[in-house]
């Protein structure tokens, strides 16, 4: 059972009462997208060539509809992004982000077909992938992954060394990988399979740090 709850925001997130988390921080839904994800790895990254976006768990869609408004003749992107769970229609239409985001461009989105690439606008290709991210055969050639999964203690195998080292193994070179969770534990595991760490500062509602990875 998902719940739609309000961050503090105002953009809206989902909760999961069977794993008591959410989708999104609760202390501003839209602002850790555009933080975590947008800025700090998309727009870090990217190069003037088409950057290649990997997400683990699309969700809702959120990071993808703020990556495709940032999509540009100068940042343009083919967003891949995994799914085991897809958020059925009727509650993606209840967290109401069509009032907070461009409404046409992410009504393009969530109804994009899975497992095909759909031309979103001449800068943001889609690609949505219903599958597994543990068993399934990741993409290659990847410049930005958006580490969107839920938190190690609620989803531990998410976060094991085995599939962040597949996930080290899809991605180029200079490639940027960011995730909420700045935990020792999951910074020093992403250095010792090869990438170079550090502590950046979360997104402004809160004091949290987040990591960001970078495979030199
Ligand atoms: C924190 S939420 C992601 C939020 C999302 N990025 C957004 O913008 O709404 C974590 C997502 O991972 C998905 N997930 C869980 N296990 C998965 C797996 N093994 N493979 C792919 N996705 C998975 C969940 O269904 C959920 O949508």
């Amino acid at each position: 059972m998902r719940e739609i709850e309000i961050t503090n925001d105002g953009s809206a997130t989902l909760y999961v009462k069977e794993l008591d988390e959410h989708y999104h921080s609760v202390k501003g839904a839209l602002t850790e997208s555009e933080h975590i994800f947008r800025d700090c790895a998309f727009l870090y990254r990217s190069k003037g060539e088409v950057a290649r976006v990997l997400e683990v768990g699309f969700g809702t869609g959120l990071n993808a509809v703020v990556t495709a408004m940032a999509a540009d003749a100068e940042h343009p992107v083919h967003y891949i992004s995994i799914e085991k769970y897809p958020v059925d229609a009727d509650t993606l239409s209840q967290l109401k982000y069509g009032e907070i985001v461009d409404e046409k461009l992410y009504n393009g989105i969530i109804n994009a077909e899975w497992n095909r690439v759909v031309e979103i606008t001449p800068f943001f290709s889609l690609e949505k992938i219903e599958g597994d991210y543990l068993t399934d055969n990741l993409p290659s050639n990847i410049d930005v992954i958006y580490f969107d999964a839920f938190a190690p203690e609620k989803q531990p195998e998410m976060w094991s060394r085995e599939a962040f080292e597949r996930l080290y193994a899809t991605t180029n070179s200079g490639a940027v990988l960011t995730t909420y969770c700045s935990k020792g534990v999951i910074r020093r595991m992403l250095m010792d399979i090869g990438f170079e760490v550090e502590r950046i500062a979360g997104p402004p509602n809160g004091k949290r740090e987040i990591l960001r990875a970078i495979k030199r």
